[in-house]
Protein backbone atom coordinates (compact mmCIF):
# COMPACT_ATOMS: atom_id res chain seq x y z
CA UNK A 1 0.00 0.00 0.00
CA UNK A 2 1.03 3.72 -0.60
CA UNK A 3 -0.04 7.14 0.37
CA UNK A 4 -0.65 9.11 -2.86
CA UNK A 5 -0.36 12.78 -3.42
CA UNK A 6 -3.84 14.51 -2.93
CA UNK A 7 -4.11 17.12 -6.03
CA UNK A 8 -5.14 20.43 -5.58
CA UNK A 9 -7.63 22.96 -7.14
CA UNK A 10 -5.62 24.43 -10.54
CA UNK A 11 -5.24 20.60 -11.36
CA UNK A 12 -6.87 19.69 -14.98
CA UNK A 13 -8.24 16.57 -13.42
CA UNK A 14 -10.41 17.48 -10.89
CA UNK A 15 -12.35 19.32 -13.07
CA UNK A 16 -13.10 16.28 -15.35
CA UNK A 17 -16.27 14.09 -15.43
CA UNK A 18 -15.22 11.17 -14.37
CA UNK A 19 -15.37 7.78 -15.99
CA UNK A 20 -17.98 5.27 -14.83
CA UNK A 21 -16.08 2.08 -13.68
CA UNK A 22 -16.94 -1.35 -15.40
CA UNK A 23 -18.28 -4.47 -13.46
CA UNK A 24 -15.37 -6.24 -14.64
CA UNK A 25 -13.25 -3.19 -13.17
CA UNK A 26 -13.96 -3.80 -9.52
CA UNK A 27 -12.83 -7.63 -8.88
CA UNK A 28 -9.29 -6.86 -10.18
CA UNK A 29 -6.20 -7.13 -7.96
CA UNK A 30 -5.15 -3.30 -8.95
CA UNK A 31 -8.45 -1.60 -8.30
CA UNK A 32 -8.55 -3.74 -4.45
CA UNK A 33 -4.81 -2.15 -4.45
CA UNK A 34 -6.13 1.97 -5.37
CA UNK A 35 -9.28 1.53 -2.58
CA UNK A 36 -6.54 0.13 -0.39
CA UNK A 37 -3.80 3.64 -1.06
CA UNK A 38 -7.10 5.52 -0.94
CA UNK A 39 -7.90 4.88 2.46
CA UNK A 40 -4.47 5.15 3.72
CA UNK A 41 -4.61 7.88 2.21
CA UNK A 42 -7.57 9.02 3.47
CA UNK A 43 -6.39 8.47 7.17
CA UNK A 44 -2.89 9.72 6.65
CA UNK A 45 -4.98 13.29 5.62
CA UNK A 46 -7.37 13.39 8.50
CA UNK A 47 -10.30 13.80 6.61
CA UNK A 48 -13.63 11.97 6.09
CA UNK A 49 -13.64 11.43 2.32
CA UNK A 50 -12.04 10.77 -0.35
CA UNK A 51 -12.79 10.58 -4.53
CA UNK A 52 -10.40 8.77 -6.81
CA UNK A 53 -10.00 12.23 -9.05
CA UNK A 54 -8.03 13.93 -5.54
CA UNK A 55 -5.23 11.23 -6.44
CA UNK A 56 -5.61 11.86 -10.03
CA UNK A 57 -7.65 8.92 -10.97
CA UNK A 58 -10.54 10.24 -12.69
CA UNK A 59 -12.69 7.34 -12.36
CA UNK A 60 -16.40 7.09 -10.10
CA UNK A 61 -14.70 6.13 -7.09
CA UNK A 62 -14.85 7.83 -3.96
CA UNK A 63 -14.51 6.42 -0.29
CA UNK A 64 -16.17 7.84 3.20
CA UNK A 65 -15.95 7.33 6.67
CA UNK A 66 -17.34 9.45 8.92
CA UNK A 67 -16.87 9.01 12.55
CA UNK A 68 -20.15 9.49 14.84
CA UNK A 69 -21.05 11.40 17.79
CA UNK A 70 -20.62 14.81 18.74
CA UNK A 71 -18.89 17.57 16.71
CA UNK A 72 -18.75 20.98 15.51
CA UNK A 73 -21.81 19.96 13.26
CA UNK A 74 -23.99 18.65 15.75
CA UNK A 75 -24.06 15.46 17.33
CA UNK A 76 -23.49 13.03 13.95
CA UNK A 77 -24.24 9.81 12.98
CA UNK A 78 -21.53 7.29 11.48
CA UNK A 79 -20.98 6.21 8.32
CA UNK A 80 -18.80 3.08 8.07
CA UNK A 81 -15.83 2.95 5.78
CA UNK A 82 -17.98 2.59 2.49
CA UNK A 83 -16.75 2.51 -0.82
CA UNK A 84 -18.96 3.71 -3.69
CA UNK A 85 -18.57 2.64 -7.28
CA UNK A 86 -20.91 5.02 -10.20
CA UNK A 87 -22.98 6.37 -7.72
CA UNK A 88 -26.28 8.36 -8.37
CA UNK A 89 -27.75 10.57 -6.33
CA UNK A 90 -30.93 11.24 -5.91
CA UNK A 91 -32.23 14.61 -4.09
CA UNK A 92 -35.28 13.34 -1.45
CA UNK A 93 -36.37 17.10 -0.24
CA UNK A 94 -34.85 19.90 -2.13
CA UNK A 95 -34.81 21.91 1.53
CA UNK A 96 -31.32 22.64 2.14
CA UNK A 97 -29.09 23.99 5.43
CA UNK A 98 -25.42 24.96 4.94
CA UNK A 99 -22.46 23.68 6.94
CA UNK A 100 -18.80 25.12 6.39
CA UNK A 101 -17.10 22.65 4.04
CA UNK A 102 -13.50 22.01 3.13
CA UNK A 103 -11.68 20.03 1.13
CA UNK A 104 -8.37 18.15 0.50
CA UNK A 105 -7.94 19.22 -2.58
CA UNK A 106 -8.40 22.98 -1.67
CA UNK A 107 -6.08 22.67 1.94
CA UNK A 108 -6.67 25.86 4.45
CA UNK A 109 -9.71 26.93 3.31
CA UNK A 110 -13.33 26.71 4.32
CA UNK A 111 -16.60 28.03 2.75
CA UNK A 112 -20.23 27.87 3.75
CA UNK A 113 -22.42 26.08 1.54
CA UNK A 114 -26.24 25.19 1.15
CA UNK A 115 -26.81 21.75 0.28
CA UNK A 116 -30.21 19.54 0.18
CA UNK A 117 -30.44 17.93 3.23
CA UNK A 118 -32.23 14.46 2.21
CA UNK A 119 -31.13 12.36 -0.59
CA UNK A 120 -30.50 8.50 -1.61
CA UNK A 121 -27.42 7.16 -3.14
CA UNK A 122 -27.51 4.42 -5.25
CA UNK A 123 -24.24 2.99 -6.04
CA UNK A 124 -21.81 -0.33 -6.48
CA UNK A 125 -20.13 -2.04 -3.48
CA UNK A 126 -16.90 -3.15 -3.41
CA UNK A 127 -18.30 -6.56 -4.23
CA UNK A 128 -20.02 -5.15 -7.38
CA UNK A 129 -23.14 -5.58 -5.68
CA UNK A 130 -26.18 -2.51 -6.20
CA UNK A 131 -26.83 -1.01 -2.97
CA UNK A 132 -28.53 2.54 -1.80
CA UNK A 133 -28.35 4.53 1.39
CA UNK A 134 -30.51 6.79 2.27
CA UNK A 135 -29.20 10.22 4.49
CA UNK A 136 -30.35 13.47 6.04
CA UNK A 137 -28.03 16.46 7.48
CA UNK A 138 -24.59 16.64 7.51
CA UNK A 139 -24.13 13.21 6.14
CA UNK A 140 -26.15 14.30 3.27
CA UNK A 141 -24.17 16.99 2.68
CA UNK A 142 -20.70 14.89 2.59
CA UNK A 143 -21.84 12.61 -0.03
CA UNK A 144 -23.16 15.30 -2.18
CA UNK A 145 -18.98 17.11 -1.79
CA UNK A 146 -17.66 13.90 -2.16
CA UNK A 147 -19.37 12.82 -5.61
CA UNK A 148 -18.98 16.36 -7.06
CA UNK A 149 -15.55 15.50 -7.32
CA UNK A 150 -16.20 12.52 -9.89
CA UNK A 151 -18.31 15.44 -11.66
CA UNK A 152 -15.47 17.80 -12.09
CA UNK A 153 -17.10 19.90 -9.13
CA UNK A 154 -15.93 21.56 -5.72
CA UNK A 155 -17.53 23.08 -3.03
CA UNK A 156 -16.06 26.62 -3.98
CA UNK A 157 -18.32 26.55 -7.28
CA UNK A 158 -21.36 26.31 -4.64
CA UNK A 159 -20.57 29.22 -2.68
CA UNK A 160 -23.51 32.06 -2.71
CA UNK A 161 -21.49 34.62 -0.75
CA UNK A 162 -17.93 35.25 -1.34
CA UNK A 163 -17.33 36.66 2.03
CA UNK A 164 -17.91 33.01 3.43
CA UNK A 165 -14.99 31.44 1.79
CA UNK A 166 -12.36 31.99 4.50
CA UNK A 167 -9.27 30.62 5.69
CA UNK A 168 -9.57 27.91 8.13
CA UNK A 169 -7.16 29.70 10.47
CA UNK A 170 -8.98 33.08 11.06
CA UNK A 171 -12.56 30.66 10.85
CA UNK A 172 -11.45 29.11 13.52
CA UNK A 173 -10.12 32.38 15.43
CA UNK A 174 -13.64 34.17 14.79
CA UNK A 175 -15.65 31.43 13.82
CA UNK A 176 -19.91 32.98 12.68
CA UNK A 177 -22.85 31.23 11.44
CA UNK A 178 -24.05 33.34 8.25
CA UNK A 179 -27.39 34.16 8.76
NI1 LIG B 1 -13.37 17.41 -1.37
Amino acid sequence: MSIHPIIKMGHPTLREVARPVGLDEIDRPEMHTLIADMVETLHQAGGIGLAAPQIDQPIQLAIIEVPGGPSRYGDIEAIPLTVFFNPVLTVLNPEESGYWEGCLSVPGLRGFVYRPQHVRVDYTTISGEQASLELRGFLATVVQHEFDHLAGKLYVDHIRDMTQLVFEDEWLAHQQEPD
